[in-house]
């Protein structure tokens, strides 16, 4: 993949200017479109997401996936792959994965992901894959609703002079700032060797292994949260088609991410 980069101090949102390409005609696959700040972020479920000026990351491809339109969410999964491994690389912090697609660094969020599709007459139009990480705020500079539950890059790098088992290396020399353009560039370099894999098998059996690594809660009791009524499970492993495997009362059962959510015992992991 040809990965070109284009930068804006200030957008409405990443992923809106990659539509806008879409709309105007044929936006090459590879073209990544970030920003200082977004005016008008988005996130899933029709929420705000808040890209404070030159603090987090904001960041966006476009894509022409050839795959069946059905597995285009697998891309989220892809993309949570590729922002784990960037965070591993350029700070040396340990990451942890919250089954579908929520990155956590020491039991908090760092990352936001949103893939949006246009298609029509069941053929894809492009995909935009939007990442949002948090980089340099500061602990006042979330919003109330995300306050307890976020963290960004340059507060878990101080956490863990503290706290050693945070690092991948405890031997090694930390940073103790993150970098924006550096994390941003690790992330799609990472995602373009995820995504060519992806591109031949369909499936996620190329980071397969790497994701169910950092999976979070593996081999320990979650509560599912069915609209149908909660229950409470061992959450096993993702497999390759993205579902999540529990044990419930000693049988496998297969819960996929667009039906449930899934909590740890202990607060948001
Ligand atoms: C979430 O709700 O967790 C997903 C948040 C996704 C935010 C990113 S920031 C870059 C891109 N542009 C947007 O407007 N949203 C995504």
């Amino acid at each position: 993949m040809n990965i070109i980069h284009e930068y804006y101090d200030v957008i409405d949102s990443t992923n809106n200017e990659i539509k806008r390409r879409g709309a105007e005609g044929d936006v090459p696959e590879g073209l990544v479109i970030s920003a200082g700040t977004q005016t008008a972020g988005r996130g899933r479920s029709g929420h705000e997401w808040e890209s404070p000026v030159n603090v987090s990351v904001a960041t966006s491809m476009a894509l022409h996936p050839t795959v069946a339109m059905a597995h285009v969410p697998r891309l989220t999964l892809i993309a949570a792959m590729a922002v784990a491994s960037a965070i591993e690389q350029t700070c040396d912090l340990k990451t942890e994965i919250k089954w579908p697609n929520d990155i956590i660094v020491n039991k908090k969020k760092v990352c936001g992901i949103l893939t949006e599709m246009s298609a029509s007459h069941n053929k894809i139009g492009y995909v935009v894959v939007g990442i949002g990480v948090n980089i340099h705020q500061q602990q006042n500079q979330y919003p109330p609703e995300i306050a307890a539950k976020a963290i960004s890059l340059d507060q878990a790098l101080a956490q863990a002079k503290e706290d050693p088992t945070l690092w991948i290396h405890p031997d090694r020399m930390h940073k103790t700032r993150a970098g924006r353009k550096e994390v941003t560039y690790a992330i799609w370099d990472n995602f373009a060797r995820y995504y060519e894999q992806f591109q031949k098998t369909e499936d996620l059996s190329g980071i397969l292994e790497e994701y169910n690594c950092r999976l979070v809660n593996r081999n320990r009791p979650v509560r599912i949260m069915d609209p149908k009524g909660a229950y409470e499970a061992v959450a096993l492993e993702m497999d390759k088609t993205g579902a999540l495997i529990v044990d419930v009362a000693g049988e496998q059962k297969s819960i996929d991410s667009g039906e449930v959510s899934v909590r740890g015992l202990l607060g948001y992991v």
